[in-house]
């Protein structure tokens, strides 16, 4: 027999749920997905074009590890220009999406049994992350009738001082749809700066956001330059999840470190794929509106339909392409309720605790599915609900 040579790090890594049932609703064709964690929409014309252009034109190589200069200098506009954040082409580096940048940005913080703030619920990838580098999640509960809002007194009183280097904050948030207020980021701003704490600012959705709510970088709050790392990608705002294209933006000293880094994770994130990137940023727009225009259309819809459907309470989310409703009074545990959707109504949505403990009597549902298909998965589990 071959010895068991898979590490610990490996072996213990979670299995995850949303796996199995995404792979199960792949493999039935009469179920309803509203698991994905991705835009159903293509990647827009002139990015694609720009891709082959650049393939014809050899652009086969590697790049240089913080990313190719025009695309960082294009980066760096943005970011100043939309976001308020101060930004030259050398404190950008460009990444394999901002996966590969929050590894890079923990890998630079922590040292083994060092701590780093998280939410519950909270993006699945994050405590995975910690952990590999044999880092502490401290995870911060989030509450629904605080509207998932982080509070700051909470987070105080689980910090070791000293022991705790960085923070991810996730704004707009996936799996809750909350977007950040101001008001919290500027508390979450002053208590990073008290601790000597890093916020690695996880912007991914910031694009995707809704009704009165005003997507905001904490990186652009006053005093906060020397303290975030801000991550964003071109995977949801251009829907390029496959381009593998993301970027982070910080102190110079910590992303030098992260380029220095780089060479050793991927080198470069792929040259075609920035080349893409660049045109994303710099070509026209019309595309990311019309998306966002869609995506609210169907939230709305999501909402209203949630809102008829008896001992479902969904509080209205404002960003990013999910909603989280409450299914407690069911009696079931989310992964139970999730197995039944599944099974009974054939719908796949990932249950709640697949974020977090605390996604406890949740599921997620993805509105980045057809709205027709969208409407039908309503129906199904109104049907199946009713008869409970
Ligand atoms: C909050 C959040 N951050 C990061 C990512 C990963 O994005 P990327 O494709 O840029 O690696 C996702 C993907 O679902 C996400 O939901």
């Amino acid at each position: 027999m071959v010895r068991n040579i898979i590490s610990e790090r490996g072996s213990e890594l979670p299995v995850s749920t949303m796996g199995k049932l995404i792979s199960i609703a792949a493999e039935d064709k009469s179920v309803i997905s509203l698991g994905p964690g991705e835009p159903d929409f293509d990647s827009p014309k002139n990015v694609i074009r720009a891709a082959k252009r650049s393939l014809d034109r050899g652009y086969t190589h590697y790049s240089p590890p913080a990313g190719r200069l025009k695309l960082r200098e294009a980066i760096a506009k943005k970011l100043s220009k939309e976001n308020g954040v101060k930004a030259t082409p050398n404190n950008v580096i460009v990444t394999s999406g901002s996966t590969e940048g929050i590894l890079l940005a923990l890998m630079n913080t922590i040292d083994p049994g060092e701590g780093v703030i998280i939410t519950d619920p909270g993006f699945l990838a994050y405590k995975p992350a910690i952990e590999l580098l044999n880092g502490v999640p401290i995870s911060i509960p989030l509450k629904e009738e605080e509207g998932f809002q982080l509070s700051v007194d909470r987070m105080q009183d689980m910090v070791i001082p000293e022991k705790t280097n960085a923070m991810i904050l996730n704004t707009p948030m996936n799996p809750t749809g909350t977007v950040l207020s101001k008001k919290t980021l500027e508390e979450v701003a002053d208590f990073a700066v008290e601790n000597e704490i890093l916020v690695i600012s996880d912007e991914a959705y910031e694009k995707l956001v809704y009704s009165d709510a005003k997507h905001i970088s904490i990186g652009s709050l006053n005093g906060m330059e020397d303290h975030v790392i801000t991550l964003q990608t071109f995977s949801k705002t251009y829907a390029m999840p496959g381009f593998r294209v993301g970027y982070a933006c910080g102190p110079d000293n910590i992303i030098k470190s992260m380029s220095k880094l780089h060479i050793f994770s991927s080198i470069s994130a792929p040259t075609v794929s920035q080349m893409a990137a660049l045109e994303a940023l710099k070509g026209p727009q019309g595309a990311v509106g019309r998306m966002v225009k869609e995506y609210d259309r169907r939230r709305k819809m999501v909402i209203r339909r949630l809102k008829s459907i008896p001992n479902f309470f969904c509080m209205e989310p404002k960003g990013a392409f999910y909603a989280f409703p409450n299914i407690s009074e069911f009696g079931m545990s989310s992964l139970d309720f999730a197995k039944f959707l599944l099974e009974k109504a054939k719908v796949a949505t990932v249950p709640g605790t697949e974020f977090g403990s605390h996604g406890e009597g949740y599921i997620r549902i993805s509105y980045a599915t057809e709205y027709g298909k969208i409407e039908e998965a309503l129906d199904r589990i109104d049907r199946v609900v009713s008869k409970i």
